[in-house]
């Protein structure tokens, strides 16, 4: 008998995450996973490596970390009981899904979004709702809501802004979701920060059934020390703090988020900085011939053009610069993904692409 037949059998289907390209090395122009081009400035890693250097690294931190939780209750204006943090918001995503997902239960995601959402409802042994998007690759919300309304999912998934399209569900279309089922509505606001829209947040308080997503990984900049939360009413965190795996925050992570929050002016300025070099991108690209580009309230954008994704990618890659093909996704054949940098490394993006055009 092979080890095999003890593994689930939705898991034997499932890949292994991966990320094409290289590795970070210099010179590399990394624009493909949407983080943030700027690091945490050298004079707040020596002053929190410092802290840390202080600190017992052979005790357990809170099973639940009660500093970071305060700190973004005030940062957040959310009550500390309906705030839940995690090794990132992908280790959250999972808390969700243990919560609400077995076998056969329903999940219903707009296609297409964050692909993991629907990697993990298979974890579970879930069935995913697709409801494709609009075919201007906004959210379908009568779509939604008929397909709710006769599938009766556990848990409906709004990305908003939405990744890899970019473009977000207006607040009044979410009330809309919740008032017209009664499925647990999760938004993943993982890229808000750099939308003019307003956030979800303001509905929790009429509703029991929602929870916000958030992620320091990436207006923060921290994609490499694994902080997210969410936002929802007390009781209903509870029920996610049940199958939580404990200690999933470790300290260090905990005390750079807490500072970041006392820094708002740096935040800021690197978001508005970061959110002039997408519009310079959107407009650039808009310029070149050949190209379509669609409209995002995040820190990326994807775009069309007459080429094979794959090739492009590659003939990209040979010079050094480091985008998302997304052509696998639906509706997003042809297309490619590319998030804001430095205005250098825009520029480099730009330059290499119209070459190879
Ligand atoms: C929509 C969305 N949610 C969540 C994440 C993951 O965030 P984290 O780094 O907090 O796990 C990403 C990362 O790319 C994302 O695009």
């Amino acid at each position: 008998m092979s080890f095999l037949e003890n593994i689930k059998t939705n898991v034997r289907a499932l890949e292994t995450y991966a990320v094409k390209g290289k590795t970070l090395q210099p010179g590399l122009i990394k624009l493909n996973q949407n983080e943030n081009p700027f690091d945490i400035p050298d004079d707040i890693k020596r002053e929190l490596a410092q802290e840390f250097f202080s600190q017992s690294w052979n005790r357990y931190p809170e099973v639940f970390p009660v500093d970071l939780l305060k700190a973004l209750s005030v940062h957040t204006r959310h009550p500390v009981e309906g705030i839940i943090a995690g090794n990132g918001s992908n280790e959250l995503m999972y808390t969700v899904l243990m919560s609400t997902v077995g076998k056969g239960t329903k999940v219903l995601i707009p296609s297409p979004s964050f692909f993991l959402y629907e990697k993990a409802v298979k974890v579970f042994d879930g069935e995913v709702l697709s409801v494709r998007m609009n075919d201007n690759l906004s959210f379908p919300t009568d779509r939604i809501i008929e397909a709710a309304r006769r599938e009766k999912p556990a848990l409906i998934i709004l990305v908003s802004p939405n990744s890899p399209t970019g473009q977000s569900i207006a607040i009044d279309d979410v009330e809309k979701i919740l008032a017209a089922t009664s499925s647990i509505v999760l938004v993943d606001e993982a890229y808000i920060e750099f939308s003019d829209k307003p956030s979800a947040q303001s509905l929790i308080e009429k509703h029991d059934r929602l929870v916000v997503l958030r992620t320091f990984s990436k207006a923060f900049g921290m994609a490499g020390l694994r902080v997210g939360y969410f936002l929802a009413q007390a009781a209903l965190c509870e029920e996610f703090l049940k199958p939580k795996i404990p200690f999933a925050v470790n300290n260090f992570s905990a005390s750079v988020a807490i500072k970041l929050m006392q820094r708002k002016k740096l935040i800021d300025e690197r978001i508005a900085y970061i959110k002039i070099q997408k519009e310079f991108l959107l407009n650039s690209l808009r310029a070149l011939p050949g190209i379509e580009v669609f409209p995002s309230d995040t820190n990326f954008l994807i775009f069309k053009t007459r080429h094979e994704s794959g090739a492009l990618f590659q003939r990209l890659l040979h010079e050094n610069v480091l985008v998302r093909d997304v052509s696998s996704y639906p509706m997003l054949g042809r297309m490619l993904r590319v998030n804001a940098g430095t205005e250098e490394e825009n520029t480099t993006f730009l330059a290499v692409l119209k070459k190879n055009l």
